[in-house]
């Protein structure tokens, strides 16, 4: 077993692929995202919950519309916006089933999504009732069920939300709560419950439920089964749940998941620039790449796992390794791109290339421009096996691209 075995990544012809797109180069795969929403619509359907469950994927976990284009076909899946920006870009590229999630907005903003008719979860009591006050055509909230400093009505202040709703003779259409990452299943499944027991309480006359995003996946493992979140167990307990709770059959659950289904649709090629190079400090592998091409990595002190290829594209594998740590290419003391050591075996050197596993979810949108490093090319590899460039690379003065040649003045 190699690096990639399990990986979509191993049946691209990548030497036209660098050829054609030069590196850094984050490639992404159509087969394996559709791969993934069928797996979470699968696992729907075997606990009995098939015609309930939608799902909407956040758009700004990976902003690419040509990435995201399944989204407009698969039944029972759309897409999660959080500004107008998004909408617009979506809708020009054709997107059409949405959700908002919008934060903490102005009047304006909450009368642009109006305007569209699609649910908007509002985060606070002031702004449902501006909306109740604008005869809105449709009313939805975000729950702040962890009582953080994310945006949402507060547990307390529940009571004076469905207040106000009688008072305008409203009902929620929908009720979305965050039940956060890093939760295993089981209080996930605790956090359902919870969000059932509000439903029941205080809004027994809404139609949807949406329970957010943060659905684990793990980075540090190889097999898509181990990578996965449990999804059929999930739906599983959320449908005995829901039995035993008695939430009407007709209300709908809504998911937004992300990484579990973007990640690993993703890898970041990059070119080895030099062999380890091992000092009295420390190994270090060069590289064309650079941190800020993926902070997430850093931030997240998450440890992708890579695969190393030789200058014919070959996965080298097997033999002794060293382990080294992945410099990107600037001056930057710790342009590391990964916050780990990697295993590099032996004979790699100029020539050869790095891959970075499961990107596809919170790296190429997170791409910085300090340090001067432009953004990386984007190719989408299609279902058919066609490769098709969907983002070209931040040509070399692309930090600047905004830059006035002549001061102008700010008019009085
Ligand atoms: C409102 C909302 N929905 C969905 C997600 C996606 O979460 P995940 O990547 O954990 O699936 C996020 C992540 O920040 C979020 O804030």
């Amino acid at each position: 077993m190699t690096a990639l075995t399990h990986s979509w990544f191993k049946d691209i012809d990548l030497k036209r692929l660098a050829e054609q797109a030069g590196t850094p180069v984050f490639v992404y795969s159509e087969a394996q995202f559709r791969k993934n929403l069928g797996r979470v619509k699968d696992a729907a359907a075997a606990a009995g919950l098939g015609e309930r469950v939608e799902l909407y994927i956040p758009f700004f976990p990976n902003s690419n519309p040509h990435v995201l284009e399944p989204l407009k076909d698969v039944d029972g899946v759309g897409i999660l916006v959080q500004l107008p920006s998004e909408y617009r870009i979506l809708r020009e590229f054709g997107f059409e089933k949405f959700i908002v999630s919008p934060g903490h907005v102005s009047d304006r903003e909450i009368a642009f999504w109006d305007e569209t008719g699609h649910p908007t979860f509002l985060a606070s009591l002031d702004e449902v009732a501006y909306s109740l006050r604008t005869d809105a055509p449709t009313i939805s909230v975000r729950i702040d069920s962890l009582d953080s400093g994310k945006p949402g009505i507060k547990y307390g202040e529940l009571g004076q939300l469905a207040a106000l709703l009688k008072e305008y003779e409203r009902d929620l259409e929908g009720l979305e709560v965050y039940c956060g990452s890093g939760n295993s299943l089981e209080e996930m499944v605790g956090i359902v419950e919870q969000v059932f027991s509000i439903y029941l309480e205080h809004f027994p006359t809404a139609r949807s439920i949406n329970f957010a995003g943060g659905h684990g996946f793990d980075y540090d493992a190889w097999t898509e089964s181990e990578k996965h979140f449990d999804w059929h167990e999930y739906f599983r307990r959320i449908a005995q749940s829901a039995a035993r709770m008695e939430i009407p059959e007709d209300v709908t659950f809504l998911f937004e998941p992300a990484r579990d289904v973007l990640a690993d649709t993703g890898a970041l090629l990059l070119d080895i620039e030099r062999g380890v190079i091992t000092t009295p400090v420390s190994s270090i592998l060069v590289t064309n790449g650079c941190r800020m091409l993926m902070p997430s990595a850093q931030l997240r002190d998450r440890n992708h796992n890579v695969a190393f290829l030789d200058s014919a594209m070959r996965e080298i594998t097997g033999g002794a390794t060293t382990s080294a740590a992945v410099r990107g290419r600037t001056i930057l003391r710790n342009d590391y791109i990964l916050p780990g050591d990697v295993q590099v075996p032996e004979g790699v050197g100029a020539g050869c290339h790095l891959v970075i596993l499961d990107v596809g979810a919170y790296c190429a949108t997170q791409h910085m421009e300090f340090l001067n490093v432009p953004p990386a090319a984007e190719v989408l590899i299609a279902a058919d096996g066609t490769m098709n460039l969907v983002t070209s690379a931040g040509g070399e003065l692309d930090k600047w691209r905004h830059l006035l040649t002549e001061k102008t003045p700010v008019k009085q």
